[in-house]
């Protein structure tokens, strides 16, 4: 690729919430990368950045970053509805895109970006970060070695008792795309179906329910589901149950994504992100088999990162995956097709709620 003057990768991070500064820190991680123009509306938090992190060029619209030459790279962490118009004007002023998740607010708009990222030399990479935990990694290589033999049936989700964060655009569906599902669902979804070696869906059953944001409303427009499950036929004849929600009457916070396969299953299960409610102990990952006949449970010993820094690495890993193939000119492993194909998903559920039938996924 063509490197800086000063012979890094030199990126920009547009939206600087709690994503950006996670972007932010991975690139300060990344010896071959230089941060040099930060991006928010937003100027508090504009000036904040700027003088905690000491970056040069700080303005509030992107627009500004597009048309800084010096710049190759730049990180879309805005809310949903404009990852689209952003990524596609980014593209067009010949800059490479790490997108946060999901691709797009909705399916249409996913295969306008999708387009516009093949008719396009730039990369284009989805920011999937728990594509890159150090143990996902890990359980990524035992499963495509074959371990679990043949993996038939998944059961993922996302669900929590009660979200206080619930405000603002998410709750908009123009502006979000959904509520949990495409909040929270995205994340397990994506990461269930890439353990699975990206399988494509066939067809998809839904459930979505606003029963408690109802009654527990917040200020605002609310015009999203608070419940969303589904199950989900893939082409290679496996299944993946999927739920996820923002208020539930359920015990805690679950985050789960369980692999059930011919000779092995896998559960990778974590508590809160951010105070991990006690769940701190848990192991990484599990493994489910039998040895000589007896049932065996597994989980790995040396992945000593702590719950809450296993996050952040991810994003340090995510953001360095992502400068590599920037500088090195190699495809991202988490690409603009395969967040088209949760779109797709996600919006057959939402379809298959709405009509009170199963839908088939087409495809053109
Ligand atoms: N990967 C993860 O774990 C993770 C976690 C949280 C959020 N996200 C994703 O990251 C995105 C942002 O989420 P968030 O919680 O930071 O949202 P947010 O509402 O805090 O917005 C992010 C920032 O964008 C700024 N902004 C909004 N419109 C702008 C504009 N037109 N120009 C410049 N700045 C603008 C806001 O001022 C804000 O600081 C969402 O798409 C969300 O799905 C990902």
């Amino acid at each position: 690729m063509r490197v800086s003057a000063n012979d890094k990768v030199n990126v920009a991070v547009i939206g600087l919430g709690w994503p950006g500064q996670r972007h932010l820190d991975g690139y300060a991680a990344t010896p071959f990368v230089h941060v040099g123009a930060i991006c928010d509306m937003s100027d508090d938090l504009l000036t904040g950045t700027r003088t905690a992190r000491g970056v040069e060029r700080a303005v509030h619209h992107y627009e500004d970053v597009l048309a800084m030459p010096e710049i190759d790279a730049v990180s879309v962490c805005l809310p949903n509805w404009l990852h689209v118009p952003v990524s596609i004007a980014a593209i067009g002023a010949g800059k490479h895109v790490l997108c946060e998740k999901p691709l797009a607010n909705t399916l249409a708009e996913g295969e306008r970006i999708a387009a516009a990222v093949h008719a396009s030399d730039r990369i284009f990479m989805l920011a999937l970060n728990n594509r890159f935990r150090v143990e996902i990694q890990a359980l990524k290589r035992i499963v495509d070695a074959g371990t679990l033999g043949e993996v038939y049936y998944a059961r993922a989700g996302w669900t929590r008792r009660k979200w206080a964060g619930l405000s603002g655009w998410f709750t908009d569906k123009a502006k979000s795309g959904g509520g949990p599902l495409i909040d929270l669902g995205v994340h397990m979804l994506d990461l269930t179906l890439w353990l699975m070696g990206s399988p494509r869906a066939t067809r998809v059953s839904g459930a979505v329910y606003d029963r408690l944001a109802r009654e527990l409303h917040p200020s605002g427009t609310f015009d999203v589901e608070d419940l969303a499950a589904a199950m989900i036929h893939l082409d290679n004849g496996a299944a993946i149950a999927l739920e996820t929600s923002w208020m539930s009457y359920t015990e805690r916070e679950y985050i789960y994504s369980e692999l059930l396969g011919t000779q092995g299953g896998a559960k990778f299960e974590r508590g809160n992100n951010r105070n991990d409610a006690g769940l701190g102990d848990m192991p990484p990952f599990q493994l489910f088999t039998s040895l000589a006949g007896e049932p065996v449970n597994a989980e790995p010993v040396d992945i000593a990162l702590s719950p809450m820094d296993r996050l952040l690495a991810s994003f340090a890993n995510e953001t360095r995956h992502f400068a590599e193939c920037v500088r090195d000119v190699t495809p991202p492993i988490a690409t603009v097709d395969q967040g088209l194909e949760i779109l797709r998903i996600l919006d057959a559920i939402y379809r298959s709620a709405a009509e009170g039938r199963e839908i088939t996924i087409s495809r053109r």
